[in-house]
């Protein structure tokens, strides 16, 4: 069953294959693939191929994968997408990612995104732990962690492939008992 979100200034819809072209878009911007290990797709069979398991997952009855078209409220316009994982009862633990289309950024849109999606798991999956990684040199996206009152917890050294370079990468988590800004 599908799940939406609601921010204060955004609208977060589950994926439908509708979305194929947008994201496509989205990923295919190299600003947006600058610290990405996804790379630019080369058709959109690349990205259907990426977006294919959270589409799967809508069908199951209990989700472990969301991946949303976030949309601007005020206008409509698809400004990027956000997604979230659910380790299970066990752990209690989610991932989180956002990609937002670069004439948008700068607005405070990932922060809402972030803060959004931090109370979505907590009030609404129950979690105990939320996580996230990051390029160390993807300053924006570390302030947009720390603002949400995401901790970093240590530094993984040369993990993430990105054209053809090992890149270290911030590992970033929030506890359900810590402050949420
Ligand atoms: C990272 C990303 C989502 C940020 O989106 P955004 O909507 O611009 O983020 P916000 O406006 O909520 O916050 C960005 C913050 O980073 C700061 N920032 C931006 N570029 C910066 C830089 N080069 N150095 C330091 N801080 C920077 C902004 O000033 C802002 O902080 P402030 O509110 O204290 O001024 C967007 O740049 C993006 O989609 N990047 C490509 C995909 C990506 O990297 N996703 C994250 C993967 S971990």
């Amino acid at each position: 069953m599908k799940h939406p979100l609601e921010t204060n200034r955004l609208q977060l819809e589950e994926i439908t294959p509708d979305h194929l072209e947008l994201f496509f878009k989205l990923h295919s911007c190299p600003e947006v693939d600058e610290f990405n290990t996804m790379g630019i797709p080369t058709s959109t069979e690349t990205t259907a191929e990426i977006l294919k398991p959270a589409l799967d997952d809508q069908l199951n009855e209990t989700r472990s994968k969301y991946c949303w078209a976030v949309y601007r409220k005020s206008d409509g316009v698809f400004i990027g997408e956000a997604g979230f994982s659910n380790s299970g009862p066990k752990y209690k633990c989610g991932g989180m990612h956002y990609l937002l289309m670069p004439e948008q950024w700068g607005q405070g849109y990932a922060t809402e995104i972030a803060k959004g999606l931090i109370e979505f798991g907590f009030m609404e999956l129950n979690l105990h732990r939320i996580e996230a990684g990051v390029a160390t040199e993807n300053l924006a996206s570390i302030r947009v962690m720390e603002k949400a009152g995401m901790q970093r917890e240590g530094r993984r050294r040369k993990i993430l492939p990105i054209r053809g370079e090992w890149v270290d990468n911030y590992h970033y988590a929030i506890l359900e008992s810590d402050p949420r800004n």
